[in-house]
């Protein structure tokens, strides 16, 4: 994949999934804007920077309209514009829906789905300015198969497929392809998080017999990110090891 030339955000990409995302576009040959609530670390900037790409880094939380903008203002203005978007940033609030809060609920949605809305409508404009764009959203096996537990975020999941195929109808003939990765399970902070029994029982439903890696999603994801996928558009890569 030759990603020369062209600017990448990427929202959650201080660490885990999102980070290797950004390594992997950065190896491409892609320049790199990093978003992330938390400060981005030395180590990860060095990561990105180390074939020699650009990298720009913001704290910016997904669900704030105003530092959202203003980021995308500055990285518009730093490198003159944004090829690709990759809608990383992601949270979950796991409870069983009869003890799930109403923040539970609300703080799942506003971050994984008005995120994606913010961050994507702040990046749109310049897309079809440049006649050219690539929109990448991380969804979630559990967005098709269903997760107990996980009913706040199993909805904001599926809902991106829905934003993902209506999107990409409205912007087609502006040269724009949106798209969505649903990883399985992956190996991070995230899945580390479940217990021992919790992630037998996972590795039982997959046939290939592991946990996806952050890598196995940034393949996928830089793939989607590249002229060789030019005439895909509006569908799901599922990254999950045959479990769905
Ligand atoms: P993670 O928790 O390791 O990393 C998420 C990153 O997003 C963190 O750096 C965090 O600071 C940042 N973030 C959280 N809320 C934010 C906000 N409001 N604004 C800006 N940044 C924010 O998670 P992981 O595992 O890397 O997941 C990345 C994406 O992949 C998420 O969308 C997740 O739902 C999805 N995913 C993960 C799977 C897994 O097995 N780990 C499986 C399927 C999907």
């Amino acid at each position: 994949m030759n990603l020369k030339g062209k600017t990448a955000l990427i929202t959650g990409a201080g660490r885990g999934i999102g980070k290797t995302i950004a390594v992997k576009l950065a190896e491409s040959g892609s320049d790199i804007a990093v978003a992330d609530m938390n400060p981005v670390s030395d180590d990860v900037l060095s990561e990105i920077e180390k074939n020699g790409s650009k990298c720009l880094t913001f704290q910016v939380d997904v669900t704030d309209v105003e530092s959202v903008d203003s980021m995308v203002k500055q990285i518009i203005d730093a490198v003159g514009g944004i090829h690709i978007l990759v809608n990383n940033a992601g949270i979950t609030q796991d409870n069983l829906f009869m003890r799930m809060k109403p923040e539970q609920w609300s703080q799942v949605i506003d971050v994984n789905l008005n995120g994606v809305f913010h961050v994507t409508k702040a990046v749109i404009r310049t897309m079809v300015k440049q006649h050219s764009g690539k929109i990448i959203n991380i969804s979630s096996v559990v967005g098709f198969s269903g997760n107990p537990g996980q009913v706040n975020y199993s909805s904001t999941k599926s809902a991106l497929l829905g934003f993902t195929k209506s999107l990409s109808r409205e912007v087609g003939t502006r040269g724009i392809t949106v798209n969505a990765v649903a990883p399985g399970f992956i190996n991070t902070a995230m899945t580390q998080a479940l217990n021992e029994s919790q992630q037998e029982a996972i590795l039982n439903q997959i046939p290939l017999g592991r946990m996806g890696e952050a890598e196995d999603i940034a393949n996928a994801v830089a793939f989607l990110a590249s002229d060789e996928a030019s005439y895909i558009t509006g569908t799901v890569l599922h990254v999950n090891g045959g479990m769905y």
